[in-house]
């Protein structure tokens, strides 16, 4: 395979996005400041958290602060979730301005109380639901629809295939596979296999919709293996982002045939103090001290001695003891 075709533009309906190497949408993760991070270093398309239709409907101050988009940010999807259609076309007209470059649609939320409402990957289970969506968004708007889903509720109502035929029925113009059914949550191992098979059918079929892989993209490398082994246009990175925004840069030099740039300790806590900083000017300092608490665990993950800085972390209110804390990090 020719390395060089590895990491390519991608055709969202209308939209062009410069490459195939995407920040998946992450509940407690993909704000702003993450999302800027992620972008810096490389992430083609960013994804929002996942927002409630419903609530943006109703005009929440907190569902309509998760649509904003960061300043780096010239393309960025939102990611929607509802199961059911009575509050999509007033959502539609919250979301149209902040005019997005993509809506995505959760069809793979395992959390029960999204599931018990028939969102999230409960849709996994009524296809006809996501045709309808589709078909809404479509009809009250030019912004391309993209769904992401699993391969299935559980192992004995697998469905991928038919549910992907469904979303394309609506019109959507972007299909990303989570390759795990809802019982398998989060679990290793991601069955890559029917990534391919999803590809298959979507070329066997004829439609030009990329399809996007999810799961199991812990490393830079990861990248290449999956694009490789599945034949599928683009990825997206989930878990392997966290605390690793520099995966983008990585994974992108890989697939450009390059050799990925080596991470630094020192990389590592100028990235954290760089996260903070934003953190603070999106949240105020208390808060975003304590937000930062799981995102500085994952960063120092790997680095050895650091039960320390994660102590003291824990204990940090206020920027300077953060730096404090953080200062052991260069003399390792
Ligand atoms: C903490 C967390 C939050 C997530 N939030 C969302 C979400 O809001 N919307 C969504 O479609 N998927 C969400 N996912 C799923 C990821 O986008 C991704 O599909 C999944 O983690 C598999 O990729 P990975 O194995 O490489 O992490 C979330 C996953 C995690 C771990």
């Amino acid at each position: 395979m020719n390395e060089q075709k590895l990491y390519h533009p991608v055709q969202i309906g209308s939209v062009t996005i410069k490459g195939n190497v995407f920040l998946a949408p992450l509940a407690g993760y993909t704000d702003i400041p993450f999302r800027t991070l992620c972008i810096d270093a490389g992430a083609d398309l960013t994804f929002t958290e996942m927002v409630s239709a419903e609530g943006l409907a109703r005009e929440g101050e907190k569902t309509l602060a998760l649509l904003e988009r960061a300043p780096n940010e010239e393309q960025y999807a939102v990611q929607l979730f509802m199961g059911n259609t009575d509050s999509l076309k007033a959502a539609l007209t919250q979301l149209e301005s902040y005019h997005p470059t993509i809506i995505d649609i959760n069809c793979g939320c395992p959390v029960p109380k999204v599931t018990k409402t028939g969102a999230g990957s409960s849709m996994m289970k009524n296809p006809s639901l996501i045709t309808e969506v589709v078909k809404i968004i479509t009809s009250e708007s030019n912004i391309p629809v993209s769904v992401k889903f699993r391969t299935g509720w559980d192992a004995q109502s697998e469905n991928y295939l038919e549910f992907a035929q469904a979303a394309l029925d609506g019109g959507a113009s972007m299909l990303t596979l989570h390759a795990r059914t809802r019982t398998q949550g989060y679990a290793p191992f991601a069955d890559w296999a029917k990534l391919r098979s999803l590809k298959e059918y979507i070329q066997d079929h004829g439609y030009a919709v990329p399809v996007f892989g999810s799961g199991d993209l812990f490393k830079a490398e990861d990248a290449k293996l999956m694009l490789e082994q599945t034949g599928i246009d683009g990825v997206m990175f989930a878990r392997g982002a966290i605390g690793n925004p520099f995966i983008f840069t990585q994974a992108k030099a890989i697939l450009q045939g390059k050799e990925p740039q080596p991470i630094s300790v020192e990389m590592r806590r100028d990235m954290i103090i760089r996260h903070l900083d934003l953190m603070i000017t999106s949240f105020g300092e208390k808060t975003a001290c304590t937000l930062m608490r799981k995102h500085t665990c994952s960063y120092l993950k790997g680095i050895p001695n650091t039960s320390s800085v994660k102590h003291a972390i824990v204990q940090a209110s206020k920027r300077d003891q953060y730096l404090d804390a953080l200062r052991v990090l260069v003399d390792l």
